[in-house]
Parts: structure tokens; sequence; C-alpha cells
């Protein structure tokens, strides 16, 4: 390689399909190339990256620029984690920045950003995950102190039905209806209190989708399109099948929910090995390369509940219990993982990230649902 050389465009097309914004510098510290997301980061075009150069970018004194000269000196990658980097128009966004060193004689170097919102959203989600379990011991007082006597109310209101005076009726009608109401909630209620040890096994997370995508079809997703982008070498999940059974149906559900009749839910899996979160209280972080997505083209939650999804009770639909989410977040912190909500170019996606629970086999054979 000599300092002539330009990169190939199958390079720039992998480049351009990274999602993190990413400069490759020549070994003058020139910008040679910059990707989509990088164009988009750093509002800047690439021909103009390439005349102005990256470093007027930043704010004076601003750490990226010692980051990046530091392995521009020592020929060395270097990474920096949750830095403030400021730029000259005085915006400032926490990022990851990765600077890798390329093994060519011409010592270009690449430089990620990783912007911390995610990683903030994944500490929020953690949170949330826990104020989910917050309310497991309220529930089970109240699925087991509540149910009995509501019984006995129900079946009293349907003796008094049983009369000729028509207001009566009417009035012991609406008792049984809202009795059934209220134990339908403590039925939802119950699925927080569920103690008993989860049965974890291996499972084909395609046939676990499949399943889902079934129920939906055949029952309240009757009227939408379904579509599915799976990567077929994921590795099995330990898993209790029936609790994430229930938190993929809950995705699908409010997908459904928030779309029009003949909407498009997809569901995706993938495999991500940069995902690494640090559980709360837990001293290291841990890996969590699967991922599945349910995604829609809904308008989006609405704004002020947007930030409060995954809270038990939280709803912005009428007779909703906002329990769906908040469910989710328990069931997948049961299995150690994460779940995310992103909206952006008109889709509203929810990932579940989960572990692998052993060395991945990366086989065909997990893909036959
Ligand atoms: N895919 C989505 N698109 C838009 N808004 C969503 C989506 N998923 C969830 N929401 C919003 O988040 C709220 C909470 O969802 P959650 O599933 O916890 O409760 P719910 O759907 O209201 O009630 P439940 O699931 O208990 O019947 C919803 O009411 C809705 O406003
Ligand atoms: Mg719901």
């Amino acid at each position: 390689m000599t300092g002539e050389e330009t990169p190939a465009p199958a390079t720039i097309e992998l480049l351009n399909a990274l999602p993190a914004p990413t400069l490759v510098l020549d070994g003058s510290g020139d910008v040679l190339l910059a990707n989509a997301s990088a164009e988009a980061f750093l509002n800047q075009s690439q021909p103009n990256l390439i005349e102005r150069g990256w470093r007027s970018l930043f704010a004076a004194g601003s750490p990226v620029v010692g980051l990046i000269d530091e392995a521009r000196r020592t020929g060395q990658g270097v990474q920096a984690y949750d830095l403030p980097v400021a730029f000259e128009t005085g915006r400032e966004v926490a990022c990851d920045v990765l600077v890798g060193q390329a093994q060519l004689p011409d010592r270009w170097l690449t430089v990620s950003f990783q912007p911390r919102a995610v990683t903030a959203l994944v500490d929020r989600q953690m949170g949330q995950s826990a104020a989910a379990r917050t309310v497991v011991g309220a529930a089970a007082m109240l699925a087991h102190e509540i149910k009995n006597p509501l019984s006995g109310i129900r079946g009293a209101a349907q003796l008094l039905q049983d009369t000729d005076d028509q207001v009566a009726r009417e009035l012991a009608e609406l008792i049984v209806a809202e009795v059934d109401r209220i134990r339908a909630l403590i039925d939802r209620m119950e699925g927080f209190t569920d103690e008993r040890p989860q049965r974890f096994a291996p499972e084909n997370i395609h046939a676990i989708l499949s399943h889902v995508r079934r129920l939906a079809e055949t029952g309240f997703g009757s009227g939408h399109i379904f579509a599915e982008a799976y990567d077929p070498s994921l590795p099995p999940v330990l898993c209790d099948r029936d609790a994430l059974v229930q938190a993929v149906l809950n995705l699908v559900k409010n997908a459904v929910e928030a779309s029009p009749p003949g909407g498009m839910i997809t569901l995706t899996t993938a495999y991500r090995t940069g995902i690494r979160v640090r559980p709360p209280g837990a001293s290291t972080r841990v890996s969590l390369p699967l991922e599945i997505a349910v995604i829609d083209e809904g308008d989006g939650p609405p704004a002020h509940v947007a930030d409060h999804l995954f809270e038990p009770f939280v709803t912005g639909k009428r007779g909703g219990t906002g329990l769906g989410l908040a469910l989710v977040a328990k069931v997948v912190g049961d299995h150690g993982g994460i779940v995310e909500y992103d909206r952006r170019d008109g889709r509203t996606s929810f990932r579940v990230r989960l572990p692998i629970f052993s060395q991945p086999i990366r086989s065909a054979q997990a893909m036959e649902a």
C-alpha cells in the first residue's frame, strides 16, 4: 500500500454500512473517508470533511483531539468511554470513541463514535426492569387477598340478576362485568408474581417467533401483514419458553395496536457482538449479542408516555392496563437481558437483547422453525 492508493469501492460500501459514525484518516492525519453515519453525526459532508479536516470540528482542548493524536503518535489503537465530545459549534455529545490502527504501512486510522444515548437508554432500561420487580410483592399480595372475596361478590351479584326489577338487574350485571375486569387485571398481574423456578432450556428463537406470529395472525393481528428477517446462524437461547413467548407476544400486540389496519409488523433477529451492558450491582459488563426486534410503522408512543414505557400502569390507550411492557422488562431481565425502545425513520422498534448461554453454536440447524 502506498500513499497514492485510494480505498476500493467495496471498502467504501462496507464502511457506509457501519451504523457507527466512522472516519478513516491517512498517515498524515487527513480525512480519507467519512461514512454516511459520520456525515450525519458530524453534520458535514464527506467532501467538506476531506477539505477542512477533523481537527477544526472540535472545540479547542476537546479530549477527542488528544485521543486521536495519541493514536497517531503511538501507532496503537485507543478507546475512551463516555468521553464528552465537544464541537466547535458548542454542541456536546458523550460518546465512546474507538480509534483503530490499520495494519498497513501507511498507518491509516479509523475513528468511530458511539454516542452514549444507546448506553444511557440501556441503563434506564435496567432501572425500569428493577421497577417492574418492585410490583412483584404488591401484586402477589393483591392476587391472593382479592381474588377470593371477588368470587363471593360475583356469585352474589349473579343471584341478584335473577329479578324482575330491571334497574336492579342492570346494576347487578354492572357489578359482574366490573368484577370480571378486576379479575382480568389480577390475572395479568400474576405474570409478575410467578415465583416458580423458571424452566430454562435451550430453545430455537425462530421457533418461538414463528409461534408468536401464528398466534398473532390467527387472532389480534389478523388484519396486518407480518414480515420476517432472521439471522439463520443464531445459536439456541437458554430461556423459559412460555415466558419469552408471552414477552414477544406483548410486543407484537402493541405493534399491532399501534399500526393502522393492514400495517406491516416486522420481526427480526440478529447476532451483534458489540453490545455490552453492566447490569445493576454487577462489576463487569456482560455481552448481549442475541437481538430480537419487533418493528412497526405506526406513529410511535404518545409523548407523555415515551419516557415511562416500561413502568407498570403507564398506558397511552383507552382500556390499556399498562402492564404489557412492564412484564416484557421483567421477563427479559429474568433472562439476563435488556429491552430497548427506539423510534426513527417513521418506525417504532422494540429490541430484546439476550446473552448466549454457551459457546455460540452458529449452525444452520438453529434455523429450522
Ligand atoms: N409499538 C408501539 N407503538 C406505539 N406506542 C406503543 C408501542 N408499544 C407500546 N406503546 C405505548 O406504550 C404504552 C404502554 O404499553 P404496555 O404494553 O405496557 O401497556 P398497554 O398496551 O397500554 O396495555 P396492556 O398491554 O396492558 O393491554 C401503550 O399504551 C402505548 O401508548
Ligand atoms: Mg400492551
